[in-house]
């Protein structure tokens, strides 16, 4: 039977947050940023591991305490220089089974729910190429010239924002990273291979924390759940 496994890249700096702490260690309830994000993944019943993708020179990591989150959390200092790399890198030194589910997860999106993640779960454990969760586009869409005016108007019809967590098998997952590395998603480099990944509906309070006016609304989610 083919297992479940998370793998969290948290290798990056966080330039947006313009904080001199990474922002996978900023304190968000009172815990670093990522603390969130892996708590859930390892309180999933479903997923064997939860790898969590590092900077080689990080030094944050084993400053916090993690035995909350149990034994299936697994540091791995391997991080790249993109966020794409850092998720490559990772899978090749977790060395999972060539048929296991990875569910990519960004460090930075500390609100996904037990119930989001289990929703990605069920809709695509029998799936033959995977998918993520995402939300269709809610806002009107400009494209702008260099001037910062309007050009044209999109068309949002049949948009959709895409969220993490992304799930694939290992190896496809793998063969896709290693021919695409310019990617931003691993949905991107497995389109590239001709595949279509399935779409499965979230909502936007899994946003991922990029400015800091993010983190306090992440700060505010979190409180009142
Ligand atoms: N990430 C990573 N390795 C990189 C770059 C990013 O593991 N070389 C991780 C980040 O740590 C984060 C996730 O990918 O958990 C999503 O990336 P993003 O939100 O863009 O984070 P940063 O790259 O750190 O932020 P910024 O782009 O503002 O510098
Ligand atoms: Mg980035």
């Amino acid at each position: 039977m083919s297992l479940f496994h998370a793998l969290v890249p948290a290798a990056g700096f966080g330039a947006r947050m313009g904080h001199e702490l990474p922002k996978q260690y900023l304190p968000l309830t009172g815990k670093p940023l990522i603390f969130h994000a892996l708590s859930t993944l390892c309180a999933c019943p479903k997923i064997s591991t939860v790898f969590v993708v590092l900077a080689p020179d990080d030094t944050l990591f084993h400053s916090f305490d993690w035995s909350a989150l149990g034994d299936k959390l697994q540091p791995l200092y391997c991080g790249g220089v993109t966020r794409a790399e850092s998720v490559l890198n990772g899978l090749l030194a977790a060395e999972l089974e060539a048929d296991d589910w990875v569910l990519v997860h960004d460090g930075a999106r500390p609100c996904l729910t037990q119930l989001l993640l289990d929703k990605l779960l069920v809709e695509l454990c029998n799936d033959d190429t995977g998918g993520i969760l995402a939300v269709p586009v809610a806002d009107t869409l400009k494209c702008a010239d260099q001037q910062q005016r309007i050009s044209s108007t999109q068309d949002r019809a049949g948009l959709w924002q895409a969220q993490t967590p992304q799930m694939f098998r290992a190896r496809l997952l793998v063969q896709a990273l290693q021919q695409s590395n310019r990617v931003t998603d691993e949905a991107s480099a497995i389109e590239a291979l001709g595949l279509k990944p399935r779409l499965v509906l979230s909502d936007s309070t899994n946003f991922k924390v990029t400015y800091p006016q993010d983190l306090l609304l992440a700060e505010v989610l979190l409180q009142r759940r």
